[in-house]
């Protein structure tokens, strides 16, 4: 019989655990834990994400403030933003939200936040600790599944993990997390010669693909903790992962479900990030 790893449940449990990090850091620092948004464009995904960011801050007693760029903002403009908050000791946290308009240069963008303010985790230095097994601040989606992993006592030590999808923002740091939780690795991707083959050796199988319910119950061991990155639409338009869930459930031992499992935990973490960038930048 499988479980489901209920990850609104955890998210919520961890705000209020959030909330308390940002009213003591307040109550000892004498002023709120700060982050800030930079939107440009008008891509309305983006726009949603940031909405739910700025709300997640509200409930958690962190001070948010927003900036939006319009589209044709140049790139002198976003730096010099990013500049400012960089020098400002009340912004403790510095978010970019992806992608940026075509026209922008993210990487030369995001290589002016500090990394003691970059609560994303993508960083080179911060990606760098991370491949190096230090103390760093982690990109909010795979350290929010090592989170969901923990609050079922799943110790990855000495298991297998397979993680489909290598992105900077989840496989790749997933990958790592995992090796430094002593799991063995295996990272796969659109090149893999046999992809069934390499995740039915999983133990731990992390879905970061991209594709609706690509995972199909043929790929999981029997037994296997899958979970599922993913946030597709399927051919009716409805959300769902990349995982087919409902024929894959039977032979897990945990599961994650789209919606409801691993998204609700990335915005938490982001939360959790900058309460830890706050504290550790005194
Ligand atoms: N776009 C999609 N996911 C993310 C994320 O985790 N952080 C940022 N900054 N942008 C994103």
């Amino acid at each position: 019989m499988y479980k489901i790893i209920d990850g609104k449940q955890l998210a919520t449990q961890m705000r209020a655990e959030i909330a308390a990090m940002a009213a003591k850091f307040k109550e000892e620092r004498g002023r709120q834990v700060g982050l800030a948004v930079i939107l440009a464009g008008n891509d309305p995904a983006s726009a949603i994400y940031v909405r739910n960011k700025i709300k997640a801050c509200e409930e958690t007693g962190i001070k948010s403030s927003a900036f939006y760029l319009p589209e044709d903002v140049t790139q002198a403009q976003l730096e010099e933003l990013i500049l400012r908050l960089a020098a400002d000791i009340t912004v403790d946290g510095i978010l970019v939200q992806l992608p940026l308009p075509a026209h922008l240069n993210a990487d030369r963008a995001l290589k002016l936040i500090p990394t003691e303010k970059d609560v994303d985790g993508f960083s080179e230095e911060n990606i760098g600790k991370l491949a190096t097994n230090k103390e760093c601040l982690v990109a909010c989606t795979p350290n929010g599944v090592m989170k969901m992993l923990e609050s079922q006592n799943i110790s990855p030590r000495g298991k297998r993990a397979v993680v489909v999808g290598r992105s900077d923002i989840v496989g790749r740091p997933m990958a790592l997390l995992l090796l430094n939780a002593d799991a063995t690795v295996t990272v796969c991707h659109s090149k893999t010669a046999d992809l069934k083959a390499e995740c039915l050796r999983a133990d731990i199988l992390v879905a970061a693909i991209g594709k609706p319910r690509f995972i199909t119950a043929d790929m999981v061991k029997e037994g296997a903790v899958v979970i599922d990155v993913g946030m597709d639409r399927d051919e009716n338009g409805k959300l769902c992962g990349d995982v087919d869930f409902e024929h894959v459930k039977d032979k897990c031992s945990y599961i994650t479900p789209v919606p409801g499992g691993v998204g609700p935990m990335t915005i938490t973490m982001l939360m959790y990030n900058t309460c830890i960038a706050a504290s550790r930048r005194g």
